[in-house]
């Protein structure tokens, strides 16, 4: 036997496993891989192959475990060796207030206390067991003392390391149990219910569902196939770990391995806490995974200690929770909207309700079948979410409060503007009027030109609009162009002072650039940046016009839909003309190829540390988008170094070289304003 086993390429297999931890873990936690993804493949198929081949090698330690195991038959419950307890509610800057004198009176002091700051990820807390450096066990929160056993999923989660890292040698400990929260980002919620869609599935109502449903899976080769992530943020019962702060369990748990939060801040005073609950609020909404509130932790350990728990959750900690996003209301009407376009769109008419501070009267239905999905009803109890500027948005009914006198919804046949037919296309999940001169189409289309990313013309806002069309005095874009002081002051309260005002927006409205006015065209499927790259590609109308769908479709970002759809718009005589006559009012168009190139075009980056609020891997598209690229070491050619936290040797050669140094604040405002460097 002995010899066999002799014959075994047991450091093939050990090498291979080496390098594949490694490579995850530069991928997964550092977000800065050495290799492609193919060559990662190929690795780990030589090394699933040599593991089949010889299963007296194999160990739950492999990469390859990451695929799945056999499906369980149900769930085993565990016994947590130290409870996992919650955390306790703040709602406002009083609660933190109170829990800081809380505090201090419990500790009989005075003294300023030093807090921890940290993002409250909205997913699924766990608790991992590493014994002699091996991930042994994995388990759910479950009621707090007992868990669900669900080690074979946990282990198909690629950020979560099956061994412990030891750098410089540090000592591996006899037993280390982390926790952290398991979650779903919204990139992977988006894919995933697509997923489900075209395979006939239920849809996830959330991220936090999505996480749940996948962690709870008998069969770890599902797992294996959603895309969940760990942030981890504590310790439980652990061996041979010295540390004096919540803040070095962090910075140890992040050398063993496990992808920490990049947000969390430390050595705050509560003043500082409340500081950066306000910080990582507004940040809230372009964090590719969904958070709830932020969690503030006594970051001494030993006052940790002396301050013990309640039952329920520590005293040393307290989760000060954002606003609610999502309340529920009656659904008093659904109103059919007339777009740009033609499309008709559903429209909530809600009983006022506030959501995180603002009055919520409307929600957006999007069409018929998203209605007929989620079973809405005029008269029905629904709960409504909004997040950010986004138009607020009905989750689901409560089903519960339903009382049978609710009414069905249905599309109508006719426009309910101009009452022409409507018609739904095959394979389209929109009903248009198809009549371009209905009034409701050509109010939209004039907003949409003289909106701020089009011909940005001051005072012309909606009611001014409504004004022109219903009274006739534009039919289309181009009248703008032919307004006068006669036109304007024949209209309801428009005085002589604000139709000058008027008159002078459009004066200067008349110098454009080729991009905007693209945009401002409003043909279907061309949004700002498509505008941008077909005003970077053809030189002018004539080239744009003249040119087939195959041809259009060729240029990188556009897509056949929209390709047919602009070679369409320029087969209309109409639109034609409508250009024409506002090129002839006197608009002139700036061809330049400067002002239409991206605000990175031609510009070297490299980046460099820790970075917040995106990752490497985004923040290079970003520059790949706007027609800059990314090189890895700095040399003379680098135009900027984006250098984030912890930033080393590449932050000095670029200051050797006299390498402008940006931080991701300015990277930000650089993308949001468009502005060329410099
Ligand atoms: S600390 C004893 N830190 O919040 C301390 N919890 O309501 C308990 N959570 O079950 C946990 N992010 O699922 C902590 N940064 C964070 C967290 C966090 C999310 C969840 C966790 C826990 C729940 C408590």
């Amino acid at each position: 036997m002995q010899k066999h086993i002799d014959k075994l390429p047991v450091s093939k297999i050990e090498l291979l496993r080496k390098k594949l931890h490694k490579h995850n873990y530069l991928y997964y936690i550092k977000d800065d891989p050495e290799i492609s993804d193919s060559e990662y493949d190929r690795m780990m198929k030589e090394l699933i192959g040599l593991e089949k081949t010889y299963p007296d090698l194999s160990s739950p330690d492999s990469p390859s475990m990451r695929v799945g195991a056999p499906p369980l038959s149900t769930f085993v419950t565990t016994e947590h060796s130290i409870p996992m307890l919650s955390l306790d509610n703040a709602f406002d800057d009083n609660d933190l207030l109170e829990f800081d004198k809380r505090i201090k009176k419990n500790l009989n002091t005075s003294d300023e206390i030093l807090y921890t700051a940290e993002p409250k990820l909205d997913g699924l807390a766990v608790e991992l067991v590493y014994e002699n450096g091996s991930l042994t066990k994995a388990s759910t929160r479950g009621d707090g003392t007992k868990g669900e056993l669900i080690t074979e999923n946990i282990r198909t989660i690629r950020s979560v390391p099956l061994i412990l890292q030891t750098p410089n040698g540090i000592k591996t400990p006899d037993l280390l149990e982390v926790r952290g929260e398991v979650f779903i980002g919204h990139a992977g919620f988006k894919k995933l219910n697509q997923n489900q869609l075209a395979n006939n599935l239920n849809i996830f109502a959330n991220p936090r569902n999505a996480a749940a449903g996948s962690l709870r899976q008998l069969n770890s080769k599902i797992t294996a196939k959603r895309p969940l992530g760990i942030f981890s943020y504590g310790i439980g019962k652990t061996t041979d770990i010295l540390a004096e702060s919540h803040w070095e369990y962090l910075c140890i748990l992040k050398k063993f391995g496990f992808r920490i939060n990049p947000l969390i801040k430390s050595g705050l005073t509560i003043k500082g806490a409340i500081e950066c609950y306000k910080k990582i609020s507004e940040k809230r909404d372009f964090l590719p995974y969904d958070i709830d509130g932020v969690v503030i932790k006594v970051d001494s350990l030993k006052l940790q200690q002396l301050l013990g728990a309640t039952s329920r959750s520590p005293r040393w900690a307290i989760a000060y929770k954002f606003a609610a996003v999502q309340e529920t209301t009656k659904l008093i009407n659904i109103e059919v909207q007339v777009g740009r376009t033609g499309a008709l769109t559903p429209v909530a008419i809600l009983a006022p309700v506030n959501i995180a501070g603002v009055n919520v009267t409307r929600a957006t239905l999007h069409n018929e079948d998203e209605i007929k999905r989620k079973d809405i009803k005029t008269g029905d109890t629904v709960l409504v979410q909004r997040a950010g500027d986004v138009i607020p948005e009905i989750v689901k009914v409560i089903d519960s409060m339903r009382t049978g006198n609710e009414k069905t919804f249905s599309m109508p046949a006719k426009c309910p503007v101009c009452g022409t037919e409507v018609v739904r296309e095959k394979n389209e999940a929109v009903a248009r009027c198809v009549n371009t001169n209905c009034p409701a189409q050509v109010k939209e289309r004039l907003k949409h030109f003289a909106s701020k990313a089009a011909f940005d013309i001051e005072g012309l806002g909606d009611k001014l609009v409504e004004q022109l069309v219903e009274k006739k005095i534009c039919t289309s874009c181009a009248d703008i162009f032919y307004l006068n002081m006669e036109k304007l002051k024949a209209l309801d309260r428009m005085g002589e002072l604000s139709a000058k005002n008027i008159i002078k927006a459009i004066e200067k409205s008349k110098k454009i650039s080729f991009s905007r006015f693209i945009y401002g065209l409003g043909i279907r499927h061309v949004g700002e940046n498509m505008a941008k790259i077909l005003a970077k590609k053809y030189k002018n109308f004539d080239e744009l016009a003249s040119r087939h769908p195959e041809e259009i479709e060729a240029v990188e970002g556009i897509g056949p839909v929209a390709a047919e759809s602009i070679f369409n718009y320029f087969r209309q005589d109409k639109n034609l003309k409508i250009i024409n006559r506002i090129i002839e009012s006197g608009v002139t168009v700036v061809y330049d190829s400067i002002k239409t190139k991206g605000a990175f075009e031609g510009k070297t980056f490299v980046i460099t540390g820790t970075l917040e609020t995106w990752t490497r891997n985004q923040v290079k598209k970003i520059i790949e988008f706007a027609g800059g690229h990314v090189s890895s070491s700095v040399s003379r050619k680098t135009n900027y170094l984006i250098a984030g936290k912890s930033a080393g040797s590449k932050l000095v050669s670029a200051k050797t070289l006299g390498v402008k140094i940006i931080n991701e604040e300015i990277f930000q405002k650089i993308l949001e304003t468009s502005t060329e460097l410099e």
